[in-house]
């Protein structure tokens, strides 16, 4: 059984139909990218599989097991974890902190009886600060954990995010764009990430419009257009594909 089952996934916004019948399977240890135009549904592919949507019809299995209608903190305790298009970093905190909020978010659901033996709360709250320093030491920003975020540069943010879904201890994470808006270097050092991240046994998805980047890391490749579905496969079958090539890396190539 894979990991993620996507059954006829649709969301409309009122005449815009986002996602229109998209089925698609994750294994459980892959690289997977969903790549497509501008609008062609990715993100919104995201919002709806971490619960920010709620899908119009369609279903969405997590280890076999329905996960429609979890909101994101439900998800979060089942090993789901994301990043966003646009940075949702907390920009008068510091930068540990900011990873922390991903462990907490992990964590709130035994705050209660946590709180109830308040000795062991500061144990915890020492235990998630050390944890969230190792992240930060895995992202490459170990030298700057207690920086301001608003003093970091945009490639330092991009990583701290991804630390921060770590911080969710998930299974599968989602990261949509990781490397929009760096540069060449920095492109370079997110690619690793990445692969890093795999390689620590994390299944990703990845939303990304740096082609070299999606065929170097992925192990299989989701190809959406105008919300469908144009095709799904290795690297090499989806660039050989000719609608894709129409539709798609014909126009970026
Ligand atoms: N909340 C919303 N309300 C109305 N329309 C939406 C909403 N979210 C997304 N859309 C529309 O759905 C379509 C898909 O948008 P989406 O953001 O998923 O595209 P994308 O593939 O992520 O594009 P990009 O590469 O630019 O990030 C677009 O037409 C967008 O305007
Ligand atoms: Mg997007």
């Amino acid at each position: 059984m894979a990991l993620l089952e996507v059954r006829d996934l649709s969301i409309h916004f009122g005449g815009v139909k986002a996602v229109q019948n998209v089925s698609f399977d994750i294994d459980a240890g892959i690289v997977y990218a969903v790549i497509g135009p501008n609008g062609a549904g990715k993100t919104t592919l995201f919002n709806l599989i971490t619960g920010v949507y709620r899908p119009t019809a369609g279903d969405i299995r997590l280890d076999g097991e329905s996960i429609q209608g979890k909101s994101p903190n439900q998800l979060a305790e089942r090993g789901v974890a994301r990043t966003f298009q646009n940075l949702q970093v907390c920009m008068n905190m510091s930068a540990l902190e900011n990873v922390m909020v991903g462990a907490h978010l992990r964590l709130d659901r035994n705050l209660f009886k946590a709180a109830l033996r308040w000795p062991r709360l500061r144990q915890r709250d020492r235990a998630l600060r050390d944890e969230a320093a190792g992240l930060m030491d895995f992202v490459g920003l170990g030298p700057y954990l207690h920086a301001r975020a608003d003093t970091m540069s945009y490639g330092m943010l991009k990583r701290l995010e991804i630390a921060r879904a770590l911080a969710m201890k998930p299974r599968l994470v989602f990261l949509d764009e990781p490397a929009a808006g760096l540069n060449p270097k920095e492109t370079i050092e997110v690619d690793a990430l990445v692969r890093k991240v795999a390689d620590s046994g994390i299944t990703v998805v990845l939303v990304e419009h740096d082609m070299k980047m999606v065929m170097n890391l992925s192990d299989r490749i989701l190809v959406l257009d105008y919300g469908k579905k144009l095709a799904e496969g290795t690297g090499a079958q989806v660039r050989q594909n000719p609608d894709v090539i129409a539709a798609y890396l014909g126009t970026h190539a």
